[in-house]
């Protein structure tokens, strides 16, 4: 990617390496039945190129690693939370900082402070956890992202932005008094790791500033989203990416952090806010689920790698090369005419599954399905993104069902190579060679919350498709009726959200 005519390479050499396994196709036949088709049941010795997620994954620096032996371990005010505190307060310029164990605990900490049951949270996408937590406390959610995020093939170069026409809308037909917060993420993970721009950002806050509503924005890769805002937005190329960062995180109100992505470590969050009786409130609310409000779930030595983190996270060059990686994946896959979401995002190369695999009507998790045979062709694992990451609505108890079918190859930081990404798009093209091959699955199992984590499938052979055929769509496989609600999924019993209101 980026910057001159030459090539660009990885800004770090690699001082300690972790072997890698490989299986035999039956092997990891075996072991796919085992984990019910669902990746994330593997264990990690069956994997060979993990692409699971970007989250919790990266490779720490050799400072990183050299912060946690400086792990100040006391239950209270440990000196790790107070450089943390610093590093959040330097680059994305919140006053008030609580740690939590990872992102979803601080989205349980602000979805419980904020929402009262019956409320509307209007945010451009809905992420898995994110929503949950929403609903769990009471509120629905509504997607006021622009209609192009939906579109695979629409290159628009900001797909996180926000419609404002629907945002408005939302606001006139609800009432300001319902909405407790706008739910704003940079980048936007479900539509393909798609960026926001600095001017929507800019007209959003305005808008919603205007009916007295707040931002609660989650950062969990805003840096990345800076990058692509340098890169595209006319204005902000010459600008750094610590400054981008401060100017979004200044137009919204309260933060939550996944620091799993974005920050370079293993494990850790924060929520991060500017008003002092709501901070005041958060920091009562975390001793109950995470420990006290200077630790949060984490350990004094986590605190530490997460401050370093934090500052090596706005590296020009470590973003570069971060986002450069994806995109070099994604440029193979497109040269081997394979369907991946347009633009490329900036954490993974999500594929369309519904054009990779026409013949599988969703019904059929045609995601689900390209995800385990990927992992049958070369042990790469990857992850569903499309109708059982969406999961039921609470109230109908229905599938919902996302016009966005993916799988996601999401790229780990700093720990694979570009012949790791070369092995992984020979790998998909190769499949996608023999996508008629390809059968469908059923669902044998759905857990009630984010089923994407635990389900389990079985493969419904007689849905692949007879060799010489091709572009069939097969609606319905054998022997299964539609449910009373039109649908051809096992009926789930609903649940009702145990709404909490403060
Ligand atoms: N927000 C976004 C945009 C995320 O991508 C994630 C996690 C979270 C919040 C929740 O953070 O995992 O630390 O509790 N995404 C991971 C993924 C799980 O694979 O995309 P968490």
């Amino acid at each position: 990617m980026p910057h001159n005519q030459r090539s660009w390479a990885e800004p770090y050499k690699i001082k300690m390496v972790e072997p890698l396994v490989t299986m035999s196709r039956s092997e990891r036949h075996a072991a796919l039945q085992r984990a019910g088709y669902n990746t994330f049941l593997l264990t990690s010795s069956e994997v060979y190129i993990d692409l699971l997620t970007d989250s919790g994954t990266s490779a720490m620096s050799d400072r990183q690693w050299a912060a946690l032996m400086l792990g100040d371990e006391s239950y209270a005010g440990s000196r790790n939370f107070y450089h943390l505190e610093e590093a959040v307060r330097d680059i994305y310029g919140y006053e008030h900082v609580i740690p939590t164990h990872q992102g979803r605990a601080a989205e349980h900490l602000i979805s419980t402070l904020m929402i009262s049951r019956g409320d509307i949270v209007p945010g451009n996408m809905y992420f898995t956890t994110t929503r949950l937590h929403q609903e769990l406390a009471g509120a629905s959610f509504v997607d006021v992202i622009i209609d192009e995020a939906h579109d695979p093939t629409s290159e628009h170069p900001f797909k996180g932005n926000i419609d404002l026409a629907k945002l408005q809308a939302v606001i006139d037909e609800h009432g300001a008094d319902r909405i407790p917060y706008l739910s704003l993420a940079t980048t936007v993970n479900m539509c393909g790791g798609q960026p926001i721009s600095m001017a929507n950002v800019h007209a959003v806050s305005e808008l919603v500033r205007q009916h007295g509503i707040p931002i609660v924005h989650d950062a969990t890769r805003c840096v990345e989203n800076a990058f692509m805002i340098r890169q595209h937005e006319s204005g902000c190329q010459g600008r750094s990416i610590a400054e981008i960062v401060h100017e979004i995180c200044s137009l919204t109100d309260v933060c939550t952090m996944s620091a799993k992505k974005d920050s370079l470590v293993n494990i850790g969050g924060f929520l991060a806010m500017r008003d002092d009786a709501l901070a005041e409130r958060a920091r009562n609310l975390v001793v109950v689920y995470e420990g006290l409000h200077t630790y949060g779930g984490l350990a004094g030595r986590d605190m530490e790698a997460m401050a370093v983190g934090i500052r090596e996270s706005v590296d020009l060059n470590h973003v570069a090369a971060r986002v450069g990686q994806v995109h070099y994946l994604g440029g193979r896959l497109i040269e081997a005419g394979i369907p991946i979401v347009k633009p490329i995002g900036t954490h993974g190369v999500f594929l369309d599954a519904r054009r990779f695999l026409p013949h599988l009507s969703t019904e059929l998790f045609p995601a689900q399905a390209l995800t385990a045979e990927i992992y049958l062709d070369s042990g790469v694992r990857a992850m569903e993104r499309g109708i059982v990451s969406a999961g039921r609505d609470p109230l109908s108890g229905c599938h919902r069902r996302p016009e966005l079918e993916l799988v996601r190859l999401t790229i780990p930081r700093r720990v694979y190579t570009q012949a790791h990404m070369d092995v992984v798009a020979e790998s998909i093209r190769e499949v996608h060679q023999q996508r008629d091959s390809i059968a469908g699955l059923e669902m044998t199992f759905e857990p009630k919350f984010l089923r994407f984590f635990q389900a389990r499938f079985r493969p419904l052979p007689e849905t692949a498709m007879p060799a010489g055929e091709s572009g069939r769509t097969v609606p319905e496989p054998p022997g299964r009726s539609a449910g009373s609600n039109g649908e051809s999924m096992p009926a789930e019993p609903r649940y009702q959200p145990e709404g909490r209101s403060t």
